[in-house]
């Protein structure tokens, strides 16, 4: 197909949100809009926004002004913003924002042509309807800023968890999951295209449920089977419905990676309660028990808030026990910002001081750079299985890659390349990163 226009799209926010980006740079392409990394000759910029702390927002707004100097120079230039934040302020966007032309929610995507042919004849386009049904699975993803290698598979949008710090159930509306058909033959698909990892993707892919009565651990099961060289990962799950029967299918399959990302927020009773979480410290400590019971090697990583709504010092020093007791491998660490509209925002008070968050945060970091060293450096001596995605990222007499685990191993390139698969055994390690050396080329075998 001849391309006609050039789209560049800038991503923010969660893996979800680049996912979309690669649905959106499909859509566009069957509508003669080929997508470019240079701004510069663009005809549509398009920023796909999150909105999930106030600081990804302002992030957002701060690109926008530098777009608008791109406008000034080249009238006929459209502008779009969509995703998250399109979806939580609509319209108020276009009165604020005043050079943006077109607003697009997470489930409007396949508008877009409509909405450009508008914004083209001058017109400000919007549609920010939210669907109860729209997975986009006929849609193949355009695999934009791909490494070949590792590639997403959207397996369900949405959320209805509500936890009461969070605007996704908002931006991102009801829960649906995706045909288990399209997502084995996306799967198929990118192994034959030489893939050999692919990361399932939703807000809590534990309640994944399709039409025929396929849960989450059927599905792993269905995509693991693709081929025993395909590696595949997911994310993320919610401690509530994380099953043993999950557990049981990744020790079934030794190339569904031993890794885990189980967000806890909080380690005290307390503040999960008012997060609307739905689980106890207790039952969190035993599902880790669970997964170190089924899976002895798994990695274990997390999301934690500090300075939530009335989060004493007493809360805190919970969490900080919890990450020591659970040793995490990486966490994602976050300030508490309040989000208009949520359940928090309307009912409890954003009332810890901006300092004692910031001094809380600064604790968790620290602890969690010790609990990310210690890990690593039990892991010297030890050989992995490392799958290769490029050079590392200080030198091109190096490659990287990652372990089952999802640490990543950096060893001397060798004859190696990316997609292979290489047995590492480690010699040295910094905080976030294991060294080693080849031990033998592993291809072919698991
Ligand atoms: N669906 C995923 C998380 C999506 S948001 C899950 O439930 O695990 C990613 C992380 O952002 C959350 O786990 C939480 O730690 C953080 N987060 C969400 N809302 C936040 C807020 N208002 N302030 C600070 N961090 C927030
Ligand atoms: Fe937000 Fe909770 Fe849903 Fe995760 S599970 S997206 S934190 S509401
Ligand atoms: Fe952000 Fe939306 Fe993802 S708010 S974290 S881009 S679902």
């Amino acid at each position: 197909m001849e391309y006609k226009k050039k789209i560049y799209i800038e991503t923010y926010g969660c893996q979800m949100n680049f996912s979309d980006t690669q649905i959106v740079g499909s859509i566009m392409a069957d509508h003669e809009f080929d997508t470019t990394k240079n701004i510069a000759e663009a005809d549509l910029i398009f920023v796909n926004t999150c909105s999930i702390r106030d600081n990804a927002e302002q992030r957002v707004r701060a690109r926008l002004k530098e777009f608008n100097r791109y406008k000034k120079k080249k009238p006929g230039l459209i502008i779009g913003v969509i995703g998250c934040m399109a979806e939580r302020l609509k319209e108020q966007l276009i009165e604020e924002e005043k050079m943006v032309d077109v607003i697009v929610g997470p489930d409007a995507y396949r508008d877009l042509p409509r909405l450009l042919n508008l914004a083209e004849s001058g017109q400000k386009a919007i549609n920010v309807m939210l669907s109860a049904d729209e997975t986009y699975a006929d849609i193949d993803p355009v695999r934009l800023e791909s490494n070949g290698v590792s590639a997403l598979i959207s397996i369900m949008r949405g959320c209805e968890n509500f936890c009461s710090y969070c605007v996704v159930p908002y931006t991102r509306g009801k829960e649906r999951s995706r045909d288990p058909e399209t997502i084995v033959n996306e799967a198929r698909g990118l192994f034959e295209k030489g893939y050999r990892e692919v990361t399932l993707l939703g807000q809590n892919v534990n309640s994944y449920k399709s039409k025929p009565g396929i849960g989450f651990p059927e599905l792993i099961k269905m995509v693991a089977l693709v081929n025993p060289l395909l590696r595949v990962r997911f994310a993320t799950s919610h401690p509530k419905d994380l099953s043993d029967e999950l557990l049981k299918v990744m020790a079934a399959h030794p190339n569904i990676c031993r890794s885990i990302h189980l967000p806890v927020q909080s380690g005290s009773d307390a503040m999960l309660k008012r997060m609307n979480r739905k689980y106890t410290r207790d039952w969190y400590l035993g599902r880790i028990s669970a997964i170190k019971q089924y899976l002895p090697d798994c990695g274990l990583s997390t999301d934690i808030i500090a300075g939530f709504s009335d989060e004493t010092e007493e809360d805190h020093q919970k969490t900080l026990s919890l990450m020591t007791q659970v040793g995490y491998d990486y966490a994602f660490m976050f300030k508490y910002s309040e989000r208009p509209d949520t359940l928090a925002a309307k009912k409890y008070k954003d009332n810890v001081p901006e300092d004692v968050k910031g001094r809380r945060l600064q604790e968790i970091i620290y602890l969690q750079q010790k609990l990310s060293l210690a890990s690593n450096k039990k892991d010297i001596g030890k050989t992995f299985e490392v799958l290769v995605e490029g050079f590392s990222k200080k030198s091109k007499e190096e490659l990287a890659g990652r372990n089952s685990q999802n640490k990543v191993v950096v060893f001397p390139k060798g004859d190696f390349k990316p997609g292979d698969y290489v047995n590492i055994k480690i010699v040295s390690c910094t905080t976030a990163t294991l060294k080693g050396e080849v031990i033998g080329d592993n291809a072919g075998k698991l």
